[in-house]
């Protein structure tokens, strides 16, 4: 297993909708629970480096016309907090330029308790006694992810504005 995979809590302890930072490989990394999905990004935004985790998730608005807006929830960005770009915590993409400004997205992984309590032993042996371990844990995974196309992201931005 990897030294760059990192237990980082309970996925039971974050909620759908919810986030939270963690200190992991000497970085800050956010974590996302989205509908029941985990994603992380690096928790320093690219524009100013503003803490991204303080951000808050806000719905697609578009405008057919002046002054008629529609709020699209199936469509929500994180909102950076200090100057409101906003950036899709699944790929790490922002809407304001889809190509090239993005956060840095990590891997996050569900593993049951059985099969973190393997990822680390020690060489030494004690007595032993039964531990069942019934949760799931977080996974930060720190290795390098490879950049998804920006293409869709863009098309949507052309098509809105
Ligand atoms: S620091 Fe995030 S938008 Fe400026």
């Amino acid at each position: 297993m990897s030294t760059r995979r990192y237990v980082v809590g309970k996925a039971a302890d974050l909620a759908d909708g919810e986030k939270m930072a963690v200190e992991v490989g000497g970085r800050s990394i956010a974590i996302f629970n989205v509908e029941g999905r985990y994603y992380g990004l690096l928790n320093r935004c690219p524009h100013r480096g503003a803490d991204l985790c303080a951000g808050r998730f806000l719905p697609r608005v578009t405008a057919a016309v002046p002054g008629e807006y529609h709020y699209d929830t199936e469509h929500t960005f994180l909102v950076c907090p200090w100057h409101g770009w906003e950036f899709d915590v699944t790929t790490g993409q922002s809407y304001f330029d889809p190509v090239g400004m993005r956060g840095r997205p990590y891997k996050v992984d569900v593993e049951s308790g059985a099969t973190i309590a393997g990822m680390q032993p020690g060489p030494l042996r004690a007595e032993t006694v039964s531990v069942q371990v019934e949760d799931d844990y977080l996974v930060v995974d720190l290795r390098p992810q490879r950049p998804q196309r920006a293409q869709s992201a863009r098309t949507e931005k052309q098509e809105t504005v």
